[in-house]
């Protein structure tokens, strides 16, 4: 099967990821370069310093580079804006005047037309994704070539972002010395790696649960009905249990990965036995019982949020009348979707039956990756297909510019006379 390699850079708040592989139509994975370093100058998925950023971008590349032997200078790239905005939209057109049968032009036509929404000039066009088509009266049509209408209406979700976020985001890539193919939202490219079709057919909802941020994505009958990103994730979590144990983060961070376990139903006895006995500052002793209620408390709130996020999308009477919309239920991922025991609070809060979903099926040097905190960097692989370009051009505008400026100064650097 013809395979294409593919660059994606996944630029989280805790770790921007590169990942080089070989992919092919059938969504078959060969990873053959990968480069995760620590990020600077994000914060809850935006850019916060762009020189920080775009080394960390710089250097997460060159570790892909080196770990392949090949070159990358076009990226795909992953971002988990929080500050993001999505609605639906319906673009209508006409069916070509004499054989009154779609055609691939005029759903063309149709997109170009759906693209063409209303924005002002603080936001960018990120992804217009066709959820269905209507044909005269018949509704939920997956795909209308071929068959005949007169009128064909397409349904679009349409995310958002603003121009601010855009510019800077693709000024950290161009800084960094890559072009970008195209961007891809955390939540949707990890929905590509982890939900499988027959769930989004029956009902999903996917919540992608990082540091800084939690990206949600709902799908029913196949199609694309929520994207949002909450300003919350896992550093939330952290910060509460450094500053209600009186901790230091990086110990607080230690902690959370290796005691916390939310299936354990609340034990009154729990206290006297201490768990964890650290040595910091003098001597102190943290209870199992703590990190748990201080973990649960702040998952309580993120669970409740990503819950009003479905009541207010299905209009939903009652807080609960959301379930029967979603029969396979929650699929939770992204870093923090390895708490202990996250499966069973979620579970009980959203009333969704829910697993955790990490990737699989991958090839190459992918040992790492098969990890909840790796599903949008592999998903971001996997949406390298999608015609997103043409909402995106903004992302390439300048790019030629950026890069000879950078090349310039980068030849400056060992080249004084070249500053002169
Ligand atoms: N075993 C674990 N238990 C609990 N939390 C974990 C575990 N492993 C990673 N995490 C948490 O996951 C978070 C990082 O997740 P991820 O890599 O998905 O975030 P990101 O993509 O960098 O950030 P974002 O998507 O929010 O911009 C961190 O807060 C980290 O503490
Ligand atoms: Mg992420």
């Amino acid at each position: 099967m013809k395979q294409k390699m593919v660059a994606a850079v996944d630029v989280g708040t805790s770790k921007v990821c590169s990942l080089l592989a070989n992919v092919d139509a059938e969504g078959s994975i060969q990873i053959v370069g990968i480069g995760i370093v620590p990020s600077q100058g994000i914060h809850k998925g935006l850019v916060a310093d762009i020189d920080q950023a775009s080394e960390s971008i710089r250097q997460s590349v060159r570790k892909a580079e080196q770990t392949s032997g090949e070159s990358i200078t076009s990226v795909y790239l992953g971002i988990s804006a929080s500050n993001i905005s999505s609605q639906c939209s319906r673009a209508t057109v006409s069916v070509g005047r004499n054989a009154r049968t779609v055609q691939q032009g005029d759903v063309q036509r149709a997109l170009k037309v759906a693209r063409e929404i209303d924005l002002s000039d603080e936001r960018r066009l990120l992804h217009v994704i066709p959820t269905q088509y209507t044909l005269d009266t018949q509704i939920g049509v997956q795909d209308p070539k071929g068959m005949h209408a007169f009128r064909m209406d397409l349904d679009t979700h349409i995310v958002t972002i603003p121009q601010s976020s855009a510019e800077n985001i693709t000024k950290c890539a161009h800084k960094a010395g890559i072009s970008i193919e195209g961007l891809v939202l955390q939540c949707l490219a990890s929905a590509q790696a982890v939900l499988h079709p027959d769930e989004t057919d029956a009902g999903v909802v996917l919540a992608d649960i990082g540091a800084g941020t939690t990206g949600i994505s709902a799908y029913k009958n196949g199609n694309l009905l929520l994207t949002a990103v909450l300003p919350v994730g896992g550093h939330q979590i952290t910060r509460d249990l450094s500053v209600g144990l009186g901790i230091p983060v990086e110990l607080a961070e230690q902690l959370k990965k290796e005691h916390c376990n939310l299936a354990e139903k609340e034990d009154p006895d729990a206290k006297e036995e201490p768990s964890v006995q650290i040595n910091f500052d003098g001597v102190g002793r943290i209870y199992k019982k703590d990190i748990n209620d201080i973990i649960r408390a702040r998952m309580d709130e993120i669970m409740k949020l990503i819950i009003s996020q479905l009541v207010q999308q299905m209009q939903s009477q009652s807080y609960l009348s959301y379930v029967s919309e979603f029969p396979a239920g929650l699929v939770l991922t992204g870093g923090t979707a390895n708490l202990g025991g996250l499966r069973f609070i979620a579970q009980d809060i959203s009333g969704l039956p829910t697993r955790i979903g990490a990737p699989t099926g991958l090839s190459g040097i992918a040992d790492r990756l098969h990890d909840a905190a790796y599903s949008s960097s592999v998903g971001i692989l996997l949406c390298s297909g999608k015609s997103w370009r043409h909402e995106q051009s903004w992302a390439r505008e300048g790019r030629l510019r950026d890069k000879v400026v950078e090349r310039v100064k980068s030849v400056g650097q060992f080249a004084p006379w070249a500053k002169r």
